[in-house]
């Protein structure tokens, strides 16, 4: 197969990471992939946070799981199929206890929305052909209601965050393929 298709078909989220770190050369690489994304106007408008530190990792836990939890149980538990294992095998159902932690930072302007998202799929792929595991977490974003977070980020108000996205070597290697949907086409 080709070697981009398969690179698409085999990646999967990751929800259980090695302690391992990752290179700085290898991150350096898979956020370099990210940034060949295309982008309305070519006008690239992102940053990124690539967070390792484990002062600071423990501090975006602090911030987003409390949170979760009072989320989850307002709502009287999630419905997600995916979500209720994941809840009862780990402690940190938000960052799954990933080594790196990246935020992707667009600025609201022109098609941010629809570059951001770009970036951060190449960010995932990427690390895929590295045999890192990520996964988007969206929970992730609880996060940021910490004001001590948004600053460390440096994040202005006319700034949106994508992701976070996890990366890290996989436990236990790349869980199956989830079964796709086969979407409808109609070809005129
Ligand atoms: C916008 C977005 C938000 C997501 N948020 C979470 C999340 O908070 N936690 C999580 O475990 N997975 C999250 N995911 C991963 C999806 O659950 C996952 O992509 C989906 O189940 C398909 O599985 P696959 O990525 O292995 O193909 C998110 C994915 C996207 C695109």
């Amino acid at each position: 197969m080709n070697t981009v298709v398969e690179a698409i078909k085999n990646r999967r989220s990751v929800r259980a990471y090695e302690t391992r770190a990752i290179s700085r050369d290898t991150l350096e690489a898979i956020i370099e992939a990210g940034r060949w994304a295309p982008s309305g106007m070519n006008l690239q408008l992102w940053r990124f946070v690539v967070v390792q530190d484990a002062e600071f990792r423990q501090k975006l836990f602090d911030a987003a799981v409390p949170r979760y939890y009072e989320w989850r149980d307002r709502r009287g538990g999630v419905s997600k199929v995916v979500r209720k294992p994941i809840d009862d095998i780990t402690e940190d159902p938000v960052f799954y206890s990933a080594p790196v932690i990246v935020f992707v930072v667009g600025t609201k302007l022109a098609t941010y929305a629809q570059d951001c998202p770009m970036v951060c799929q190449n960010i995932m792929l990427a690390a895929h052909s590295f045999g890192i595991g990520s996964c988007w977490v969206g929970y992730g974003q609880l996060a940021l209601q910490d004001e001590e977070v948004r600053e460390a980020l440096e994040l202005k108000d006319d700034e949106e965050v994508f992701g976070p996205i996890l990366l890290g070597y996989p436990e236990g290697g790349f869980p199956e393929p989830p079964r796709k949907k086969v979407p409808t086409i109609k070809w005129i």
